[in-house]
């Protein structure tokens, strides 16, 4: 979408995966879906770093409306749990310079049973725009029928724009369609800023990887609709919570930066290890996610159980990251100039090699039959960085 938002994969935080639709302020008022986390969560993006890394949303999902429209048939937050109203929230995130994300549905009812958009697109708009809500993650659960469906995504991104207010617009659309026809991504893309394609994802390896895995079976499609404004959405972050290993946080980590994906951690920032804040933070994981040139990254080989993923990078770069797909044994050696993997051809006679992670450091220049050897954990990631020197490049284009 031509909004001008989200030139490059947005940064920050979204409640669903961590802290779901808990509603119950009264038994656990420290993790309930109130003004209160949102508060607490913007306040440690600041003090903790997070704002200095480049996370700059803080996104509510669902379970923050009252059960019912106002008089005027407006929406309204639960009064109990968001006291101020979104306009005092979004005027506390601002004061911290951070942006305020929103969540509603193109349906009659969100997925936990809030009162949807539907029928209310205009109104909905204008209320947020009201409330100077930046982002909103608009919801396909029950809808009317596929075609309503669709017009209710273009309409609302109609409507957002018509507010006059710049509001980056996250789509599941995509989602809803797919157990029914391939989605029209020209279509998509034109009306939001970026969409989710997969299921839900979960705090688990199992989930990450069934993500990771149907985004490469679909990368045909869905990597040539990415670009600044317009990213394919793999879904939030889990990293920092109970389901995956240092390493598998990694390959989440990278993975999702090769994937030009949005950077929406679902965690609790007010208790996280210090190892995985360290990753969330890595500037030069976060260089690659955050890449001007804005090209989706794609898997260009499994060998051996290594998944091999390229990003091109702007200033004649590539990203490249290699994953130990085998659940079995200890960390394994991965060649990088094997002959198996088909980039590797641009860099005849040699390129410059930099590993980014698990340390930045500068290997120098490489020829096609070097053997510098990666080690790699099981279910871990390792991440370089190719770049085609002058002459390389010019005997490319030979
Ligand atoms: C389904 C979405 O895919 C999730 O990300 C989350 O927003 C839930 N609905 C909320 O009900």
């Amino acid at each position: 979408l031509e909004n001008g938002m989200a030139l490059t994969p947005i940064m920050g935080w979204l409640h669903w995966e961590r802290f779901t639709c808990n509603t119950d302020c009264y038994n656990d008022p420290d993790n309930c879906v109130s003004e209160k986390l949102f508060m607490q969560i913007a306040d440690i993006m600041v003090t903790d770093g997070w704002k200095d890394a480049g996370y700059e949303y803080v996104c509510i999902d669902d379970c923050w409306l009252a059960l019912t429209r106002d008089k005027e048939g407006r929406l309204q937050a639960d009064p109990d749990r968001f006291p101020g109203g979104i306009k005092k929230l979004a005027d506390y995130v601002h004061a911290k310079g951070l942006k305020l994300g929103i969540y509603q549905d193109v349906g009659n009812r969100t997925c936990a049973g809030y009162p949807g958009s539907y029928g209310h697109y205009d109104i909905d708009a204008q209320t947020f725009a009201e409330w100077e809500v930046d982002l909103l993650k608009f919801d396909g659960c029950n809808f009317i029928n596929l075609d309503i469906l669709v017009e209710g995504y273009k309409n609302m991104s109609r409507a957002l724009i018509n507010t006059g207010r710049n509001i980056t617009f996250s789509c599941e659309w995509p989602l809803y369609l797919w157990p029914f026809q391939t989605p029209n991504y020209t279509d998509i893309r034109e009306h939001c800023n970026q969409w989710r394609n997969s299921g839900d994802v979960f705090d688990s390896w199992k989930s990450v990887t069934g993500i990771i895995d149907w985004t490469a079976n679909h990368q045909q499609l869905l990597v040539p609709f990415a670009g600044p404004g317009a990213w394919n959405d793999p879904d939030m972050l889990v990293i920092g919570n109970f389901g995956l290993s240092p390493d598998q946080q990694v390959s989440q980590m990278i993975i999702w930066a090769m994937m030009a994906a949005p950077l929406l951690m679902s965690n609790d920032l007010r208790y996280i290890d210090p190892k995985a804040k360290a990753l969330l933070q890595n500037k030069n994981i976060i260089a690659i996610s955050q890449d001007p040139l804005g090209k989706q990254g794609y898997k260009i080989a499994s060998v051996n159980n290594f998944d091999v993923w390229e990003r091109p990078l702007s200033g004649d770069r590539y990203a490249f990251a290699v994953t130990n797909r085998y659940e079995l044994g200890g960390p394994r050696h991965f060649p990088i100039f094997m002959a198996t993997v088909p980039g590797w051809r641009r860099c005849f006679p040699t390129c410059l090699i930099a590993t980014v992670f698990p340390n930045y450091v500068e290997l120098g220049e490489h020829s096609f039959l070097s053997q510098y050897k990666f080690t790699i954990n099981p279910t871990g990631t390792v991440l370089f960085i190719v770049s085609i020197p002058p002459k390389t490049k010019l005997l490319n284009n030979l």
